[in-house]
């Protein structure tokens, strides 16, 4: 590359790694420093934190040379141009984001600066966090020509987040002056003018030499709001169509069916509108109520988000009553659940709706075997342990003798089950889906009672369908 930039990224999470090793592998000089030095530990000596694809092939190719890891911030920024924050911002008590995780790393920032730098907010932040960053700085003592802060969401996804980096469907950069602006269109111009794409081994994704990624620049209030905005628009939509799913049950439409004829209507597109247990994950969650917070403190009533956030947690007692009325009680059933992730193709366990219904069923009674690809070692550390949990090796393993099966996460693997086996490996040929991965007629013809969300039940051809009772 011929303008590297020496960047520092604070936070080797889910986002600051991901950002490390993609920054790396468009030729800059990264250091990325965590304060967890166990985890320091960990990728220095080779190892790999997350599940995350490509994260293995890109460590393996750039640590030691276009990106090293260390516990020693002070080191990091002196020898960085810019400062990327990449720590969390959890939900705090109030819905409001909890921003000490940040604060803590200003006031580390403000104590090493002793040229010019950039600093970044990566982390999602409400609006005015760049102004505040901005005021610790100088209460800290570090003179204003030293510094500038920009704003840069991240937009990525887990389980496919370097090649949301690497291709993304847009770069955001909240900038106040000329300089910050720069430098950040130095860091990015291997991806906005293509240059990366024409690599031999470049990773390829939506973005290429003739469309590469466009780079919009704006204040730093607007980038701050437009990645709030973005998740909770995002949010609205799963909502939405999970509202139209219920309203699909009572009259036997099918919510597959209406996502489709929807989502071909190309102002509304086909993406984020799959039905299913509701969102979860670390962000969605808090970024909704975070939002809902920033309007609040400005004098206005977001309602909205409040009832995308309320449809959402219905959701997981849409999916809690299904499964009793398909095996009218709970006490004492056994049964499998497959998936324990948020989401298909990560180990992220954070504010997963698998775990909130599985703690539910405990609860009244059941209990569990547990099967998941990625998130089982995440999700022994936080569900207590208990007679009531068990987990599996496997699918099949998971099914033994199970009262029903449930469907919690949309893994590639869950969509393919050998269903003749699954049959067989049951107590009950029930399979309560959370995520529609099977079409309800092709479960009936394997033999299985088949309860999924937005669309009618399908029942076995011994049992056929039975009375509707109302519990
Ligand atoms: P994470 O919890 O996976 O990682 C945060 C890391 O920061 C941890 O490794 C932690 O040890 C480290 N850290 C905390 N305090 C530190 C300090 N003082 N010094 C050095 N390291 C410190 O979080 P994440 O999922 O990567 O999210 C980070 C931010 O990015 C959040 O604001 C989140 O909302 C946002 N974001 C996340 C995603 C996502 O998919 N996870 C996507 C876009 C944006
Ligand atoms: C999200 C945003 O998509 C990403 O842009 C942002 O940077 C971080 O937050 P992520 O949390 O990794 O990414 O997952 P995402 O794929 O958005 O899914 C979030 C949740 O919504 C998951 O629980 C998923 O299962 C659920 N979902 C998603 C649905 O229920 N239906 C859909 O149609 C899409």
């Amino acid at each position: 590359m011929s303008n590297p930039v020496s960047i520092c990224v604070i936070g080797s999470g889910y986002v600051g790694l991901v950002a490390a090793v993609c920054f790396a592998e468009m030729g800059h000089k990264v250091t990325c420093v965590d304060n967890d030095e166990s985890r320091v530990k960990m990728l220095c000596a080779g190892g790999v934190p997350i599940f995350e694809a490509h994260l293995p092939e890109l460590l393996n190719k750039h640590r030691g040379h276009g990106v090293d890891f260390t516990s020693d911030l002070r080191m990091a920024v002196e020898q960085s141009e810019a400062i990327f924050i990449a720590v969390g911002t959890p939900q705090g008590d109030t819905g409001a984001a909890d921003l000490s995780y940040v604060e803590a790393v200003v006031s580390e920032i403000a104590r090493a600066i002793t040229g010019y730098k950039v600093i970044v907010e990566k982390s999602t932040v409400p609006v005015y966090t760049n102004e505040w960053i901005r005021r610790v700085l100088q209460r800290y003592g570090v003179d204003h020509e030293l510094f500038d802060v920009v704003s840069n969401p991240e937009f990525l996804r887990e389980g496919t987040a370097v090649i949301d980096f690497l291709h993304p469907d847009r770069i955001v950069v909240g900038a106040g002056s000329e300089r910050p602006a720069r430098l950040m269109e130095r860091i990015y111009e291997p991806l906005t003018n293509g240059s990366y794409y024409a690599q031999a081994g470049a990773l390829t994704g939506i973005c290429n030499t003739e469309s590469p990624a466009k780079l919009v620049l704006t204040s730093a209030q607007s980038a701050e709001i437009i990645k709030h905005a973005s998740n909770a628009f995002l949010a609205l939509k799963i909502s939405f169509i999970n509202a139209v799913a219920n309203l699909a049950e009572t009259v036997d439409a099918d919510v597959e069916d209406i996502a489709e004829g929807i989502g071909l209507d190309s102002r509304i597109g086909s993406k984020f509108l799959q039905a299913g247990l509701g969102y979860g994950g670390s962000c969605f969650p808090k970024d909704v109520a975070a939002f809902h917070w920033v309007a609040q403190q400005q004098g206005l009533d977001f309602q909205l988000l409040q009832e995308v956030k309320k449809i959402n947690d219905a959701q997981k007692d849409v999916f809690f009553n299904k499964v009793r009325s398909a095996l009218w009680t709970l006490r004492g059933k056994k049964l499998a659940a497959l998936g324990l992730a948020f989401k298909r193709d990560t180990d992220d366990i954070r504010d997963s709706p698998a775990l909130d219904v599985i703690r539910r069923l405990i609860e009244a009674g059941a209990s569990i075997t547990a099967y998941d690809p990625a998130a089982m070692d995440r999700a022994k550390a936080v569900l207590p342990p208990s007679e009531k949990m068990k987990y599996a090796q496997g699918i099949y393993e998971a099914a033994l003798d199970a009262d029903a099966v449930l469907i919690l996460t949309d893994w590639k693997e869950f969509a393919q089950l050998d269903l003749a086996q699954l049959n067989r490996a049951v107590r009950f040929p029930i399979v309560i889906d959370g995520r529609n991965l099977y079409k309800p007629n092709q479960m009936a013809e394997q033999g299985f009672t088949y309860v999924s969300i937005g669309r009618p039940a399908t029942y076995n051809a011994q049992q056929g369908k039975p009375r509707k009772l109302v519990l």
